[in-house]
């Protein structure tokens, strides 16, 4: 690509300032800076202030989203971009959550500036399992367990039932849920049903992805690789 559409592609500057960044010598190619904002670079082949390219073939994150912060672009408070290198925030195409947690829910959180990844990931026939950790403020019926599992539970103001969803109960008021679909507050809807309300929710796990494999602290993020999911 161009070296001006790289340094804006990975959010080094503007197009306009490309021209101070080569004049400066920010930009080499094997040791020799590179002069025009026209000429053909490889992301892997060029390093700007001395560093490698971040990401050079497409940004793929596990980040543990703490509580509190909202998966938006805009809304008010804080946003769990504020949490990545601002950098980050600069790539066109832009770094987008892969769906979205409440804000008073932590955990997994994937996010990518590969729209055809993210498209793929929250695609209603694709049917990642994710799973969640709760608590609840009244103990889940046992009868819960069986309920989701058959796939006949409808939500209010929905058309179509949930898809079956796999409860392990681990105390009266614990437990975790595996969901293969992602419907507004769903969680927290299909325990509210059966008349226990959510305090705390967790999502633990994403297909292959393991929250306590990563060894994540609330805020942290780690590289990952967009294969484990074909
Ligand atoms: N279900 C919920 O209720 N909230 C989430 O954030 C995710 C799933």
């Amino acid at each position: 690509m161009r070296t001006d559409a790289l340094l804006s592609r990975y959010g080094y500057c503007s197009r306009r300032e490309v021209a101070q960044w080569l004049k400066r010598g920010r930009v080499t190619r094997a040791g020799v800076p590179v002069k025009s904002p026209n000429e053909k670079v490889e992301p892997e082949e060029v390093l700007v202030d001395g560093e490698p390219v971040e990401f050079p073939r497409g940004l793929y994150v596990a980040l543990n989203k703490p509580l509190g912060c909202t998966c938006s672009h805009k809304e008010e408070g804080e946003l769990v971009y504020d949490l990545l290198p601002p950098q980050w925030l600069r790539r066109n195409p832009v770094v987008n959550t892969v769906g979205r947690l409440d804000k008073e829910t932590s955990g997994l959180l994937l996010l990518t500036d590969d729209g055809a990844f993210e498209h793929a990931q929250t695609s209603p026939k694709r049917h990642v399992p994710k799973v969640y950790a709760f608590t609840t403020s009244a103990p889940v019926p046992q009868e819960a367990v069986a309920l989701f599992a058959g796939g006949e539970l409808l939500l209010q103001g929905e058309r179509t039932p949930c898809l079956p969803a796999e409860l392990v109960l681990t105390g009266e008021c614990t437990g975790r849920l595996t969901l293969h679909e992602g419907r507004y507050h769903q969680v927290r809807r299909m325990l509210a049903a059966v008349g226990a309300p959510v305090v705390t929710l967790e999502r633990t796990e994403i297909g292959p992805l393991k929250l306590a494999e990563l060894g994540l602290e609330p805020g942290e993020w780690v590289e990952i690789d967009p294969a484990i999911f074909s």
